[in-house]
């Protein structure tokens, strides 16, 4: 079988490299892919950013599988598309990946269906934000509504930068008045404390599969200071999911809104990513959804994947096509992500800085590639997220050494990353 992936990350290199190992994939495409796909013998990228050009294409290659890497794409219909067009798709239809591209969305759901979240109230009118926000006080989260690459949120530690994301958010310079998106929306929250994991899920629209647990460094600098990235580390499992905790988190989270969404006459298939609160007494509340594997959850969590990915997908790709007994097969072994990134990210990022000593792939150590762009012959950075250096080893400190190990043998000007990944479930 041919199969398409379509983004340009380090999500979609490490799922292209998973399902390249099929014994049934004859080619992965992944378009337009990065300087890692083009490099790996599995793999072809293919230079088609364009949704209806992308159907056309699948459709003259015959391609048996697609399967959607980023939120842009989703939200923008991919899916509908391609069905449409008699294609197979794994992900969720523009309607159904609302639960991410619109927070005013996704949180009316949750009230909806008594699925725990941050108290909360959305606001297009910036003096009736500003007075909510007076009347809770802070600590509050503020939100943009709409797809913001995790820069709409402001954990404001105090009411004065409250008051300032409000301002940002709504004024006539926000990005959603910019964008042309018609008018600008808020949703102000509820500040919740705890631990947060990534609990992602394979849905056919009926039923869930779930994945191996995760954790991200969301924060650009050790000791979780800094701005908020796309996510600069991660690993997997997180032993913050305890079984408990994990119960819970297909019960109250999870299975109702799969429910839900079928409910509301929009069933949910694709990977539905939960990014979880998890309180001290193992409570979970829903941070947010997202209707895609997390980037850079994904690299280790497709390092421990045993089973098949395109036969789980395959399957899922059809309304109720999982089998419902089925459990993947995880490797014992802990992986962790260690993401080096460009100068300036995530701020203004500098591109075309040249990439020296990646080492080849070994048994438990891939370095998978995100922004960087093979020219005449050199590897060079193209985006924010450069690379995530991703090892498998027999617990989380073995991994983070090993990846610091393999990270530090790898060089390019400006390049940043964190120094504590996994700390969190690292016992000093
Ligand atoms: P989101 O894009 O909604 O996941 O938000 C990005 C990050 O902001 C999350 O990963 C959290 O670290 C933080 N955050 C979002 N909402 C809240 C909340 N209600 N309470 C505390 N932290 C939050
Ligand atoms: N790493 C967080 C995300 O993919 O949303």
């Amino acid at each position: 079988m041919k199969v398409l992936v379509i983004g340009g990350g380090g999500r979609e290199h490490a799922l292209a490299w998973k399902l390249a190992q099929s014994a049934k994939v004859q080619t992965v495409f992944v378009a337009p892919g990065n300087g890692g796909t083009a490099t790996d013998r599995r793999l072809q990228n293919l230079p088609i950013t364009d949704i209806s050009e992308l159907c056309a294409w699948a459709l003259r290659e015959k391609i048996g599988l697609t399967v959607v890497g980023p939120e842009v794409p989703l939200a923008a219909g991919v899916v509908d598309v391609f069905r449409a067009a008699g294609l197979r798709i794994f992900g969720p239809t523009q309607a159904a990946a609302q639960l991410e591209s619109s927070k005013a969305f996704s949180k009316a759901f949750m009230q909806r269906h008594a699925i725990p979240t941050a108290a909360f109230a959305t606001f297009e009118d910036a003096a009736a934000a500003h007075a909510y926000v007076d009347a809770q006080g802070a600590p509050i989260v503020v939100k943009a509504d709409g797809l913001a690459a995790g820069k709409g949120v402001v954990v404001a530690e105090t009411l004065a930068q409250a008051h300032a994301a409000i301002d940002f958010m709504l004024g006539d310079s926000s990005p959603a008045a910019s964008g042309g998106e018609g008018r600008a929306r808020v949703v102000i929250e509820e500040f919740l404390q705890g631990e947060e994991a990534s609990f992602i899920v394979i849905c056919d629209g009926k039923h869930v599969l779930p994945l191996a647990t995760s954790q991200d460094h969301k924060r650009l600098r050790d000791g979780d200071q800094g701005p908020n990235t796309g996510g600069m580390g991660a690993y997997s499992p997180a032993p913050v999911v305890t079984p408990a905790v994990h119960a819970r988190a297909m019960r109250e989270v999870v299975l109702p809104t799969v429910r839900g969404m079928e409910q509301d006459g929009i069933p949910f298939s694709g990977f539905l990513y939960a990014g979880l609160m998890v309180d001290a007494q193992g409570g979970v509340k829903t941070l947010e959804f997202n209707c895609r594997m997390g980037d850079p959850e994904t690299q280790p969590i497709m390092m421990r994947l045993k089973s098949d990915l395109l036969d789980v997908l395959y399957a899922a790709s059809e309304v109720g096509g999982l089998d419902p007994e089925l459990a993947l097969q995880w490797d014992r072994r802990a992986a962790l992500g260690v993401v080096m990134a460009a100068h300036g990210y995530p701020d203004k990022v500098r591109s075309g800085d040249a990439i020296h000593g990646i080492p080849a792939e070994a048994e438990g150590a891939v370095v998978f590639h995100a922004g960087t762009t093979l020219q005449d012959g050199v590897l060079r950075s193209s985006g924010g997220r450069v690379l995530c250096v991703t090892v498998l080893a027999d617990s989380v400190k073995a991994a983070q050494q090993r990846a610091y190990r393999v990270a530090s043998a790898i060089a390019f000007d400006g390049a940043q990353m964190r120094h504590d990944i996994g700390h969190r479930a690292i016992k000093a």
